[in-house]
């Protein structure tokens, strides 16, 4: 547990480092992922342990923002490539900081990929990656059915910025999205595990299967289901994180990831060409602390938020509500995620209500909140206390009312995100007080 700073300051140079100790306290970035891992929980538990400067449980925090140097070469040479993070140098906090590589390879592991690093915001993980597999003119093939801010920053922003075009498309129709993506023109084929609101999950292998047939990178965003699907391991070459989300749990932080090949990050970092480096949205190492404390207890919440959203939408179903929820089986896309997720997790922790009309969706909603306690009327996911938005008039608004159409989001559309506080019992009481007031006559309009 020896640091650089104390041996420096017992006058070693930096050549004399201890290599072992280098490579002991930080594992290459090449490091290959174990191949057993199966698991997202085990490959976690496979990680190296990183422990603190003192012999802490928890990592340290490195809130440097620059670092120094024994000897005047040791920069150039880390400025060349020669000596970087693998080595535990580091230049400075916008490059590769060490308590954010230590997250970054937490993730990577969760992921199955070679490689992570994390990123100040999901829209910024998003936006780097494509920005780095994209040049200008590039070509990108999405689903139609993206969050809002993926979708407005492939159809508005990247056109106008860049140049690079999209080709929306439904990603359950894989005749469509052979058509649209070209060999030698498109650069990424983009969809999300489960996508909102509506859920739709795609077919991660086969969607794998012919973009690489044609030659093309997969980016995979899989916000919606931590542990529950591992795009990486079904085939999927980039995987990004809102990490504000399930991750964080907590609905106090604002991160991303982009985990995938070691190539890729470093190409992410490189100084003179990385989206990383360059545009500067790396994370906040005190929020690398804060997220690695959360990610081992990522699991148990999936287990729960999974468990509770599946026990809901089966009983809402039987009251006679219209529910999406892709755990039962008569969602479309039931097989396919049955196909693909790891069964300990369950289906996901999101589950949608289409109460037709927005009035009628915002009366329910306003139950809910302020006469029964089941939730709170918030945009986001991921959180212990159930979350609820009416996804056409909020998370989904910067859709055309046709493209809604074509997405199947009903106005009336409530998307709730299953928490898990107070018990099982007493939150689904409150769901069904709110519901029988809701369909009273006499209390219309009342609270
Ligand atoms: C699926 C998905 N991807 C990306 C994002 C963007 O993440 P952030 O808000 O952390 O920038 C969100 C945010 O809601 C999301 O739901």
């Amino acid at each position: 547990m020896a640091t650089m700073i104390s041996k420096k300051r017992s006058g070693s140079s930096d050549d004399h480092r201890d290599p072992f100790s280098a490579a002991k306290k930080h594992q290459p970035l090449s490091k290959p992922p174990p191949p057993h891992a199966e698991d997202p929980a085990a490959a976690l538990a496979n990680a190296r342990h990183e422990f603190g400067e003192h012999g802490g449980v928890n990592m340290s925090i490195e809130a440097s923002a620059t670092f120094t140097v024994m000897e005047p070469e040791t920069m150039r040479r880390m400025f060349t490539g020669e000596l970087g993070p693998d080595r535990d140098f580091f230049i400075y906090s916008r490059h590769f900081n060490p308590t954010v590589l230590n997250l970054g390879r937490l993730m990577a592991s969760l992921e199955g990929t070679e490689a992570a690093y994390c990123t100040a915001s999901g829209m910024s993980a998003v936006s780097s990656v494509l920005l780095q597999l994209c040049s200008a003119g590039g070509h990108v093939v999405a689903s139609r059915t993206l969050y809002g801010g993926t979708h407005t920053l492939l159809a508005n922003f990247l056109p106008r910025t860049c140049n690079i075009t999209t080709s929306f498309v439904d990603i359950r129709d894989h005749e469509a999205v052979r058509s649209a993506m070209v060999q030698g023109r498109t650069n990424v084929l983009y969809f999300e595990t489960m996508s909102n609101p509506t859920l739709t999950v795609a077919n991660v292998p086969e969607l794998c299967r012919m973009a690489h047939d044609k030659g093309i990178t997969v980016v995979v965003d899989n916000t919606f289901s931590p542990m529950v699907v591992s795009p990486a391991r079904l085939g999927a070459d980039v995987v990004v994180h809102s990490m504000s989300k399930f991750i964080s749990g907590g609905a106090d932080l604002i991160a991303g990831a982009v985990c995938g090949p070691a190539s890729l990050v470093n190409s992410m970092m490189d100084t003179h060409q990385g989206s990383l480096m360059l545009l500067g949205p790396t994370m906040n190492p005190k929020v690398a602390f804060e997220l690695a404390g959360r990610l081992p207890h990522l699991g148990l919440r999936m287990k729960e938020h999974c468990n509770r959203a599946l026990v809901y939408a089966t009983r809402m179903k039987k009251l006679g509500l219209k529910v999406i929820y892709p755990g039962l089986e008569d969602h479309p896309d039931h097989a396919t995620l049955k196909s693909m997720a790891v069964k300990e997790y369950g289906f996901g922790g999101l589950l949608c209500v289409d109460m037709e009309t927005e009035e009628r969706a915002n009366r329910l909603m306003n139950l809910l909140q302020n006469c029964s306690q089941f939730g709170l009327m918030a945009v986001s996911l991921g959180y212990y206390e159930t979350l609820m938005s009416c996804s056409g008039s909020s998370t989904s608004s910067e859709l055309s009312e046709e493209e809604k159409e074509l997405a199947g989001i009903s106005p009336g559309l409530v998307r709730m995100s299953i928490g898990f506080s107070g018990t099982l019992e007493q939150k689904w009481s409150h769901f069904t007080k709110a519901l029988s007031r809701m369909q009273d006559p006499t209390l219309f309009n009342k609270i």
